[in-house]
């Protein structure tokens, strides 16, 4: 498999509910991941272009579902299903989403924006519970 020219790390770390900062799997970013992989793949952009990979904790989760874009360096944030495929297409054309790339602000939790409201995806079921929240 050749190496891709971009790599998306997709955090989809999830926190116990209630954490005060959050998670980004809490809001969406699971979905997030796999919509990804889908348009990816869908455009014929995966085994040369770019994959989006799952990753842990990226540290500003309060700005999540949170996308490290790599090798380019910068990170999208409050990212939604819906945004995914203006980011395949920022990444055909070789740009990005400025609307979605985090300012140096949102990189402290004090001094960020405004977080996405929780929860945007409902919880999975925990073993010996009916149902997810
Ligand atoms: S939980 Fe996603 S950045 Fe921390």
């Amino acid at each position: 498999m050749a190496q891709r020219k971009r790599y998306l790390f997709v955090c989809v770390n999830r926190r116990p509910e209630g954490t005060p900062k959050g998670s980004c799997a809490e809001r969406g970013a699971t979905e997030v991941h796999a919509a990804l992989k889908m348009e990816i793949n869908r455009r014929g952009l995966a085994r040369t272009e770019v994959r989006a990979c799952t990753a842990s904790c990226v540290d500003v989760c309060w700005a999540g579902p949170a996308i490290a874009v790599e090798p380019d360096g910068y990170f999208y944030g409050r990212v939604t299903e819906a945004d995914v495929p203006e980011i395949v297409d920022a990444l055909v054309s070789g740009g990005r989403v400025e609307r979605l790339v985090l300012p140096p602000e949102d990189f402290e939790m004090a001094t960020a924006g405004p977080a996405l409201s929780l929860p945007l995806v409902p919880r999975p079921a925990e073993p010996g519970r009916e149902g997810g929240v």
